[in-house]
């Protein structure tokens, strides 16, 4: 099966051309000079198909390095299946995603990674890799980090939050990065001051503070700029990479570009939702059939952040300065009705996160529109970077000859109107980016040379996604 996308736009992380793309069976062949033969062979007219993408851009699948699909967490699974989660994810010009396999303290790590596997197998949409929580990181959490390289699982997460269920303490990170040092993996860390939370939290409750609102309140920056502060200062000391997830305080990034100024190897992701949505939306709206509680729709960690005092803004400029090196979404989304409910009546209660996998290609570009990043930077944070972190790239993240066609035909005069009766593909039943209006629209989407997604319609099965084994970041020495 040979495929042609001609008169587009090719946009890489390092510029945009016009060109055309050939794409022969799962990978790209060749990328040609416009209507251009190849060695007097005659393009066009010796394939099976051709995609005209005059006027519109094309740019590598986008790369959603941090999802959680029907993830055990609060109480509750995440709403999304592997299948319903990377269908979502391609309907929104997403080609790949890599999950976190859960380990809960207790919990053998590999065992936990071959229940992964069961899940993710033959009910994927788009290619996915795993990443590896640990928490209580035993011994044996350890030699499994090095088997774990070498099955292509080259990054493990910590939390210095959620005790009791995720939390490792200092002396756990410190085991779990020394081991970090030596294989050459990455760790991502969750950095927010768990036992201040939960102080703060306990203090809320007891006061009878207990709408949504105080989520946020109860996870300061403060608590968020210490723990990245903290996360810093042992991987110094150890030699490990850091990758900082879901960044939302701009004085977390102040840490982060610090230690980067000083040359460690830190890295950070924001998300979506530190972009676009504030502290402010938790106190939901009076006038929506929750109430007070509609504020539960956006209670994630870290929190929203207000704006006011400016983090948003901040979180966009850190973006083009590469202070922020690229964007996910951590997406873990669940129902307001049967999950997120069960916090009704304590904040406390209400399951932690946002469900944005099938937007973020497209909020994205609204970035490019309204002129806080340029068209390259935004594949460069979408899909060049995210492969580049993961040890994917080559593969993923680029279109160049011996890539996988992995390929978005985007139209930026086309128009994508977000909401859950609109363009919401995800198993929820609220959009966290209900209203919201995209200057640009995915057209077309390829997976390792299928076309997925046209015209506004799903042509994929399940278990076209394959698990693929990543190596080590390309950030590293
Ligand atoms: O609220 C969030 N972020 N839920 C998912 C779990 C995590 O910490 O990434
Ligand atoms: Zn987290
Ligand atoms: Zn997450």
């Amino acid at each position: 099966m040979k495929t042609l996308i001609k008169n587009g736009t090719v946009v890489n992380s390092t510029g945009t051309a016009q060109a055309d793309v050939l794409i022969d069976g799962e990978t790209i062949a060749a990328v040609l000079a416009p209507g251009s033969s190849l060695l007097g062979f005659d393009v066009e007219n010796n394939v099976d198909t051709v995609i005209d993408a005059a006027g519109k851009y094309v740019i590598p699948g986008g790369i959603d390095a941090h999802t959680h699909m029907e993830m055990p967490f609060g109480g509750t699974n995440a709403s999304d299946t592997f299948e319903t989660g990377t269908r979502a994810a391609a309907w929104g010009g997403t080609t790949s995603i890599v999950d976190f396999v859960v380990q809960y303290a207790g919990e053998n790590v590999l065992d936990q990674f071959a229940l992964w596997h069961e899940k993710a197998r033959d009910n994927c949409a788009i290619d996915y890799g795993f990443h590896q929580i640990l928490s209580d990181v035993q011994d044996s959490s350890l030699t499994a980090m090095d088997e774990l390289v070498k099955e292509g699982v080259s990054s493990f997460k910590l939390f210095m939050a959620y005790k009791g269920v995720f939390l490792s303490d200092d002396g756990q990170i410190t085991k779990a990065m020394q081991r970090a040092a030596q294989n050459g993996s990455m760790i991502m860390m969750h950095a927010e001051n768990g036992s201040v939370i939960d102080l703060l939290v306990q203090q809320a409750v007891a006061a009878g503070n207990t709408t949504p609102y105080y989520h946020g309140l109860t996870r300061p920056w403060q608590a968020e700029e210490e723990a990245t502060h903290r996360a810093i200062m042992l991987a110094n000391l150890t030699g490990a990479p850091l990758y900082v997830v879901h960044v939302s305080a701009k004085q977390a990034v102040a840490q982060i570009a610090t230690a980067r100024d000083n040359g460690q190897n830190v890295f950070g992701e924001t998300c979506p939702q530190y972009l676009y949505l504030s502290l402010e939306d938790n106190l939901g709206a009076e006038s929506d059939e929750w109430g007070s509680f509609e504020g539960a729709k956006w209670v994630c960690s870290t929190p929203l952040r207000s704006r006011e005092e400016g983090h948003q803004h901040h979180m966009w400029q850190s973006l083009r300065t590469n202070d922020i090196q690229m964007v996910s979404t951590d997406h873990c989304p669940f129902c307001m009705k049967g999950q997120k409910d069960m916090g009704l009546t304590d904040f406390s209660k209400i399951p932690n996160g946002i469900g944005s996998v099938e937007h973020r290609m497209d909020l994205l570009y609204q970035g490019v529109v309204d002129g806080n990043i340029s068209l390259e930077r935004w594949v460069e944070v979408t899909s060049t970077t995210p492969a580049r972190m993961f040890g994917m790239y080559g593969k993923k993240g680029v279109i160049q000859p011996g890539a996988d066609g992995d390929i978005v035909v985007y139209d930026p005069k086309g128009h994508t109107s977000i909401g859950v009766d609109k363009s919401h593909h995800m198993n929820m039943d609220y959009s966290a980016w209900e209203g919201y209006e995209i200057d640009g629209h995915v057209d077309t989407v390829l997976s390792r040379g299928k076309v997925v997604i046209d015209d506004n319609q799903y042509l994929g099965t399940k278990g076209d996604g394959k698990f693929f084994k990543r190596g080590l970041s390309q950030y590293l020495i």
